[in-house]
C-alpha cells in the first residue's frame, strides 16, 4: 500500500481513517507524538524515540498501559503494510475520548493513532534558506506535545518567504527551528543549544553530536546568539529526515559556506552511521 493509518486496533488508508470527535487530541491537542524514520521496513533509533515518548507521557500524566514490545509490534505492522522502502512513521497517543472538560476525565483510556507513508530522506547537498522568528512556544519545548500552533504558524511564514525552516530565538538567544534542531560550525567547533526546556532533545541531534565527537570534532552545547549564528562558518538543521541540512541564507542574507569540508565530513559520517544502524537491524 501507498500509506497506512491506524487507530485503536483498526488499520485503514490514511485518507479513510476516522477518529471520534471527542478524542481530546481533536479539541485540546491533549497528547504526545513521535516521528520515526523507517528504511527497508526497519526503524532507526526506535529505543530513543520510545524513551522520549515515555518521558512526554509522564510529563503530561497520560496513562498508556501498552508495553514497548506491544507498541513496537503495531508500529512494525504499520510499516510493513506500506510498500515504500523509505518511510516516515508518525504515532500519537492522546489522553482519551470524553466530553470536553479541561481537567482530566475520570477513567479515560488513551488512544493510539499511527500514520506511515513514503517520504524520502532529505537531499543534503543544496544550501537552504531560513527565516528568523521570535519563539512564542510554551515553556516545555522538550516535551513532544501535540500542541504545535506556534510551530505551524512559523513553518507557514517560512514557506511564504521561500524558506525551508524558521529559526526561533528568545531575546536574541537561538533555541531551535520549528520542527528541527539547529547546529553551527565555528572555527572547527560544532555548537548547538543546550538540551533544556527550550528545545526538543532531537534524537538526530544526540546521534549527530555523538558521531561528531567520534570523528574528533569538539562539541559545545551552550547557548548562542543570533549574531553568533549569522557569523557561523556553517549552519545545519537536524531532524529525523534531515541529517545535517546545510543553511546558506538567513533572512535572505547569504551566510556560511566557509567550512564545507567539515560540513560534508559530518554529513557523511552521520549518514554512514545511520545506514549501519539500519543494516544492523536486519
Ligand atoms: N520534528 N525540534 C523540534 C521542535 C521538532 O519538532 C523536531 C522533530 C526536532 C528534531 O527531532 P528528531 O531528530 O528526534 O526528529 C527538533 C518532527 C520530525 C516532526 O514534528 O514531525
Amino acid at each position: 500500500m501507498e500509506n497506512i493509518g491506524y487507530y485503536n486496533g483498526t488499520f485503514a488508508p490514511i485518507e479513510q481513517l476516522k477518529i471520534p470527535a471527542l478524542d481530546r487530541g481533536v479539541y485540546f491537542g491533549d497528547g504526545v507524538y513521535e516521528a520515526l524514520r523507517v528504511e527497508r521496513h526497519r526503524f532507526f533509533a526506535l529505543k530513543e524515540h520510545l524513551t522520549r515518548f515515555r518521558d512526554s507521557l509522564t510529563f503530561m500524566h497520560i496513562a498508556f498501559p501498552m508495553t514497548d514490545e506491544a507498541l513496537t509490534a503495531i508500529l512494525q505492522e504499520a510499516a510493513d503494510r506500506v510498500d515504500s522502502d523509505s518511510q516516515q512513521l508518525y504515532f500519537q497517543v492522546t489522553r482519551g475520548t470524553a466530553i470536553r472538560t479541561h481537567a482530566f476525565p475520570e477513567e479515560v483510556q488513551a488512544n493510539l493513532m499511527i500514520f506511515s507513508r513514503g517520504v524520502p530522506l532529505a537531499d543534503l547537498q543544496e544550501y537552504r534558506r531560513v527565516v528568523v522568528l521570535p519563539d512564542t512556544r510554551w515553556g516545555h519545548c522538550n516535551i513532544k506535545s501535540l500542541n504545535l500552533i506556534p510551530s505551524v504558524l512559523a513553518a507557514q511564514t517560512a514557506k511564504e518567504r521561500g524558506c525551508s525552516e524558521a529559526v526561533f530565538h528568545k531575546d536574541g538567544i537561538v533555541s531551535e527551528c520549528s520542527s528541527s534542531n539547529l547546529l553551527l560550525l565555528k572555527d572547527g567547533i560544532l555548537r548547538t543549544a543546550p538540551s533544556d526546556e527550550r528545545i526538543l532533545p532531537g534524537v538526530t541531534r544526540a546521534h549527530f553530536l555523538m558521531i561528531a565527537r567520534e570523528i574528533g570534532v569538539t562539541v559545545d552545547e551552550s547557548t548562542f546568539t543570533l549574531e553568533e549564528m549569522q557569523d557561523a562558518d556553517e549552519l545545519m538543521i537536524t531532524s529525523t529526515s534531515a541529517h545535517g541540512l546545510p543553511v546558506g541564507f538567513v533572512d535572505d542574507k547569504p551566510v556560511c559556506g566557509r567550512d564545507a569540508a567539515l560540513l560534508r565530513r559530518l554529513q557523511k559520517a552521520y549518514r554512514d552511521y545511520f545506514w549501519s544502524c539500519i543494516d544492523a537491524n536486519e
